[in-house]
């Protein structure tokens, strides 16, 4: 099946996910869920950890505060936001904005596993400490997790079952909000995505 269906059919099950212990507020709040927006082909995939507010009234991933941040971050490095992926682990949002719970990603999580081996990224860019975590899990580095602090900007190869790839882990653009410091650490990160596209990418300028 070609890949626009494989997607298609990923948003199907999720909009009848009835079994999630966020589908009922999702109904009740006339939310949508938020399954991801991109290039089905995108060298790069960008993943955060679960919509918020506006994500979860619009359908579409980091459009709101968070999602500024991520545009301005990619609009310093010259990156068009629609040749990357960008999705969530978590594609429902959890109330008042909190951490998604290990039973939430436990049941979305088979979604953004799908995800990647459709699109077949050769760089994944997790957004924040829970998608850092989970990445690291899948590919079974599980040795290499540490606090975000740490991770931040440090590329790691993972084993796929299409090819060596790089995850690259960032702190999650919300960090920066109110944090002018952690902005421009945030944006030296994307830099360094910068430069790791020139070296291997299509995106290379
Ligand atoms: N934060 C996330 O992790 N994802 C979004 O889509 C928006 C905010």
């Amino acid at each position: 099946m070609e890949k626009t269906k494989l997607l298609r059919k990923i948003k199907e099950e999720i909009l009848e996910l009835r079994e999630s212990p966020l589908y009922k507020k999702r109904v009740e709040d006339k939310n949508f869920p938020v399954i991801g927006e991109g290039n089905h082909d995108a060298e790069v995939m960008f993943i955060g950890e679960a919509p918020g507010a506006k994500e979860a009234a619009t359908g579409r991933p980091f459009c709101g505060t968070a999602g500024k941040i991520l545009d301005d971050c990619l609009e310093a490095i010259n990156f068009k936001r629609e040749e990357s992926y960008i999705t969530n682990i978590v594609k429902d949002r959890p109330p008042r904005n909190r951490d998604p719970l290990p039973e939430e990603i436990k049941i979305y999580a088979p979604f953004l596993d799908r995800q990647i081996n459709i699109i077949q990224p050769k760089i994944i860019v997790s957004l924040g400490r829970f998608s850092a975590e989970y990445i690291l899990k899948k590919f079974h580095l599980e040795e290499k997790i540490k606090p975000i602090t740490l991770l931040h900007g440090k590329p790691i190869d993972a084993r796929t079952n299409y090819g060596i790839i790089k995850i690259l882990p960032l702190f999650h653009p919300a960090v920066a909000i109110y944090n002018r410091e952690k902005k421009d650490t945030l944006m030296e990160g994307f830099f360094l995505l910068k430069e790791i596209l020139k070296k291997g990418g299509k995106n290379s300028e």
